[in-house]
C-alpha cells in the first residue's frame, strides 16, 4: 500500500478550521482508495511568529522539503501589519515558495454551474469559463534585486523594486504553460507589458521561440492591461494564461471573481522536482476566524489538486471533487455563497456534508 507524508500548514485566521475539514476528508478518501497518509502539522505565518518569532522557522521549511506534498491553508492577520516586512506572515509564504523552489503556480478558474448566480458578472459572460492561470512564482518584481528604500541627504525618501527575468526563468515557466495547453484546449495567451517594459520584451521573445516546439498550441500575446479588461469582457477566450509573478497575482484575483467567490479556488505551486505546495487562493479571513463561518471548499479542492498532481492519486482526487459538486448541488452554502433557496451551513457542517457525500 502506498503511503505518503503530508506537511500540514494550517497557518492563521480561518486556516485551522478549513484544515481540519480537509484532513478528515483526506483520511477517509485515502482509506477508500487504498493508500495511507500521515500528517505532520507545522507552524507558518502568524502562528509561527507567535511561537518562534519567525514567519518561516527553519524546522518548518525542512519538514516541507522532506514531505511528499505540502498542504497550506492561509496566513496573515491584522495584528502583524505593523511588523517590519521581513517579519510579516507574507514573508514566510514568499520564503517558503522560494525555499522549496516552487516557480510554477497553477490557478484553475472553472465555473461551477450550481454557483453561476453567485458571480457579479452576467451568466452569458461567464458560463463555460474554464481557464488556468500559470503564474511564475519565484522571480519577477517580488524577488528582483536591487530593492529597498533609501533616504537622500535632502530627506527625500525613495522605494524601489526591480522586475527582472532571465531567459531560463522565462523558459521553465513557459514550458509549464505550453505543456498544460497541450493537455487542455491548446490555447496559450502570454501576458506582458512589452510595449513599455524591457523585461516583458524578453518574456515575449522567449515565449515566441518556444512556440516552435509546440505546433499544436495556438499562441497569443496580450498586454496586461488589456488582459485585465478581456477577463471580465469575454473570459471564455482564455484557456492557459501565462504570466509573470505580479501580473499573475493581480489577474488571478480578478479571474477568481468570475466564479463569484474566491472561496472556491484552489492552487498548486510546483518546482521541477521535490514536493509541491497546495493552497487555496483566498486569504486567512481574520474577520470571520473561529466563528465556524469559513468556506472550506477551496481548501478541499486544493487537497484534491494535491492528490492528483502531488501524489498521482487521480481517483481519490476525483472523489473529493465529486463530493464538492454534490454538496453544492444539494444547495448547501457557506455565507460567502449564500443565495435564495439555498441552505446556509457553517464550516463544520459543510465538512460533515462532504464526508457524507464521499460515502
Ligand atoms: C497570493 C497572495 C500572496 C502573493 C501574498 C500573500 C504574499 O496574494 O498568493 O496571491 O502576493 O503572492
Ligand atoms: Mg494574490
Amino acid at each position: 500500500m502506498s503511503s505518503y507524508h503530508i506537511t500540514l500548514l494550517a497557518g492563521d485566521g480561518i486556516g485551522p478550521e478549513i484544515t481540519a475539514v480537509a484532513r478528515r476528508l483526506l483520511e477517509v478518501v485515502a482509506q477508500q482508495h487504498n493508500f495511507s497518509l500521515s500528517f505532520d502539522p507545522q507552524p507558518v505565518g502568524g502562528a509561527a511568529i507567535d511561537a518562534t518569532g519567525e514567519p518561516l522557522p527553519a524546522s518548518t521549511l525542512s519538514a516541507c522539503r522532506g514531505a511528499d506534498a505540502v498542504l497550506l491553508a492561509a496566513i496573515g492577520g491584522p495584528q502583524y501589519d505593523n511588523l517590519p516586512r521581513a517579519k510579516r506572515p507574507e514573508s514566510g509564504l514568499l520564503a517558503l515558495r522560494s525555499g522549496m523552489e516552487l516557480f510554477a503556480n497553477l490557478r484553475p478558474v472553472k465555473i461551477v454551474p450550481a454557483l453561476i448566480g453567485a458571480s457579479t458578472l452576467r451568466e452569458e459572460v461567464i458560463s463555460g469559463v474554464d481557464l488556468m492561470v500559470v503564474r511564475e512564482l519565484t522571480g519577477g518584481i517580488y524577488f528582483g534585486q536591487p530593492k529597498g528604500r533609501v533616504t537622500s541627504e535632502s530627506g527625500e525618501e525613495r522605494g524601489f523594486n526591480t522586475m527582472t527575468y532571465s531567459s531560463s526563468e522565462i523558459d521553465r515557466i513557459a514550458r509549464v504553460g505550453f505543456d498544460l495547453a497541450v493537455q487542455r484546449s491548446g490555447r496559450l495567451c502570454s501576458v506582458d507589458k512589452a510595449n513599455v517594459l524591457d523585461v516583458s520584451q524578453l518574456w515575449r521573445e522567449r515565449v515566441d521561440a518556444m512556440a516552435s516546439d509546440y505546433s499544436g498550441v495556438e499562441v497569443s500575446h496580450m498586454y496586461v492591461d488589456n488582459a485585465a479588461m478581456q477577463l471580465v469582457r469575454a473570459p471564455r477566450q482564455f484557456d492557459v494564461l501565462l504570466t509573470g509573478n505580479l501580473f499573475g497575482d493581480i489577474l488571478s484575483d480578478e479571474a477568481a471573481m468570475l466564479t463569484g467567490s474566491i472561496g472556491m479556488l484552489p492552487s498548486a505551486s510546483l518546482g521541477s522536482e521535490g514536493p509541491g505546495l497546495f493552497e487555496p487562493v483566498h486569504g486567512s479571513a481574520p474577520d470571520i476566524a473561529g466563528q465556524d463561518k469559513a468556506n472550506p471548499l477551496a481548501m478541499v479542492l486544493s487537497a484534491a489538486m494535491m492528490l492528483r498532481i502531488g501524489l498521482k492519486q487521480e481517483a481519490a482526487a476525483a472523489s473529493l471533487e465529486k463530493a464538492v459538486d454534490a454538496v453544492l448541488a444539494q444547495g448547501l452554502r457557506t455565507g460567502d455563497l449564500m443565495a435564495e433557496g439555498c441552505t446556509a451551513v457553517g464550516c463544520q457542517a459543510m465538512g460533515d456534508a462532504l464526508l457524507k457525500a464521499l460515502g
